[in-house]
């Protein structure tokens, strides 16, 4: 597949995806959004086993939604715009293998939203996260109010998405924003590194993990208890948990085969 602003590279079982419009600093227009959504779409079907989302350069993850086509929208196509963006960090958000945001600089409106649908976030230390939409007579739209309010809470939500105010990357790691933060030239090694713990895990056992700590945040203690009791049975139709279990035993490392 030829894309025109994204780059995939793949490593054994790690795809690594780059937004690549480095000119404009990586903003998402229809054309990226769309590229990224078939992109990701793919990758579903594919031995995938983690993901790494970046920005091309080292300025900017993503400076935002592309504001010099949503100026001049009429309100059909602002909300087909919104339901393009929500569906791209939907199918990044439920995508059957982990996704790491890794945030090499700033990570703006639809940059910071975007980073926020991937499972978890390893910044630079010259990243900047910001909703600054108010100041262009919007909000966020491309899910920023809803999944900033479950990371962080709704008082500190409404502080940054009211206020517009941008924080630096140490601020973001305080809020729980951000998982690590590294020295730009040391972004990608670990975020290699993680990625490569993970995918060298049983994938079923992953996926499945994924979306209970998903549900944790959505349903309440009693059901997400008795799916996860489905969920962990389900392991044990897998090849992978014979493996793993064996391995251990055998004193060996485990080979997961992914089924
Ligand atoms: N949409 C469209 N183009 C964007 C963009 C965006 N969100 N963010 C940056 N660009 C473009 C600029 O227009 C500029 O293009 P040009 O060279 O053709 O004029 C290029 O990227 C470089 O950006 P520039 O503003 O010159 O860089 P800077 O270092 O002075 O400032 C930012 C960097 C990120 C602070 C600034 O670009 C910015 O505020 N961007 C918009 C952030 C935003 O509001 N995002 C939310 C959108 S809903």
């Amino acid at each position: 597949m030829d894309f025109k602003n994204i780059l995939l590279k793949e490593e054994g079982n790690i795809a690594i995806v780059t937004i690549n419009r480095e000119s404009k600093l990586n903003a998402l227009n229809t054309e990226t959004i769309l590229e990224l959504t078939c992109l990701f779409d793919s990758l579903y079907s594919k031995d995938i086993r983690c993901c790494i989302l970046t920005g091309a350069g080292n300025k900017a993850f993503v400076a935002g939604a592309d504001i010099s086509e949503m100026a001049n929208m009429n309100v059909i196509e602002a909300k087909e715009f919104a339901n393009r963006g929500h569906r791209l960090m939907n199918i990044i958000e439920n995508a059957p293998f982990p996704v790491i945001a890794a945030v090499n600089g700033y990570a703006l409106g639809g940059g910071s939203e975007i980073a926020l649908a991937c499972d978890f976030i390893y910044a630079s230390n010259n990243a900047k996260f910001g909703l600054p939409e108010v100041g262009l007579g919007v909000f966020p739209g491309f899910g920023g109010t809803q999944r900033l309010t479950k990371r962080v809470g709704p008082a500190k939500a409404k502080e940054l998405i009211l206020s517009g105010e941008m924080i630096d990357a140490c601020t973001a790691l305080d809020l729980g924003i951000v998982n690590k933060v590294v020295e730009l030239d040391k972004l990608m090694d670990e975020t290699l590194n993680i990625a490569k713990k993970i995918a060298s895990k049983a994938p079923y056992a992953v996926k499945l993990a994924k979306e209970l700590i998903e549900l944790a945040t959505n349903v309440d203690l009693k059901r997400g208890l008795k799916v996860e009791a489905d969920y962990f049975s389900l392991c044990f139709a897998t090849e992978d948990q014979k493996e793993g279990m064996k391995a251990f035993l055998e004193k060996r490392k485990a080979e997961f085969k992914g089924n």
